[in-house]
């Protein structure tokens, strides 16, 4: 499974990436909002850092400012995968910009019958938001197991990319549902990688180290 970081902040970005842990990254503008930078000026910075695809989200709402936008976005750097949310006119230009060849992440997927119109629409990956719908009392996990199924019946090769992760039981359940991507906090990498008994078991062999004799 790939790890991505959902973040526009440059620090998380490097910090995972020295980690080798970064396969890619996804923003949406409140993320982007929170960097204070023009929005261009934060893809173009973290398409500079990172390597695999990073997803730029489209504002405009209509069919036709959408498509403009979406082709403004591409040209911003070669990793730039363009976000388009689950709406009528977001499938209709999903259709046109894959159709130039554009990657198009699907974002705001909730019922997994959405995740099924992006992928005939031509979308490379779709965001199903996990974390929100566990708000709202709804079983996000189980929206990606069915995606995931879905898909498989019908070999689409659109990327189930989890999103909206709030805890890394949320990772390591879409790990075993085989969905393709995580996107996290940073906040959620760290506790991926972290264990008290891993903390206890370092404090006793380096205090043990000190009664080897030198
Ligand atoms: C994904 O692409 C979104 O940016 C993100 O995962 C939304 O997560 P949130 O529900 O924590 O805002």
């Amino acid at each position: 499974m790939k790890f991505y970081l959902d973040t526009a902040n440059l620090k998380e970005i490097k910090e995972a990436a020295a980690m080798g842990f970064l396969d890619g990254v996804t923003t949406n503008p409140t993320l982007i909002a929170k960097e204070g930078k023009k929005f261009e000026t934060a893809i173009r910075d973290i398409c500079e850092v990172v390597r695999g695809p990073v997803s730029a989200e489209c504002i405009s709402e209509k069919y036709e400012e959408m498509v403009e936008e979406g082709r403004r976005i591409r040209k911003l750097a070669e990793n730039v995968v363009v976000k388009i949310p689950m709406t009528p006119d977001g499938m209709k230009a999903t259709k046109t910009l894959s159709g130039e060849g554009t990657r198009i992440n699907v974002t705001l997927c909730f019922p997994p019958m959405q995740a099924l119109f992006a992928a005939k629409a031509g979308a490379s990956y779709i965001s199903p938001f996990v974390g929100r719908l566990d708000d709202a009392g709804h079983d996000g996990m189980a929206v990606v197991r069915d995606i995931v199924t879905v898909y498989k019946n019908y070999q689409y090769p659109t990327e189930v990319l989890v999103a909206s992760i709030r805890h890394p039981l949320h990772v390591l359940e879409a790990a075993k549902m085989g969905a393709n991507i995580s996107t996290m906090p940073f906040a959620v990498y760290q506790k991926l990688l972290q264990h008290p008994l891993t903390d206890v078991g370092l404090v006793r062999f380096l205090e043990d180290n000190k009664k080897i004799p030198k």
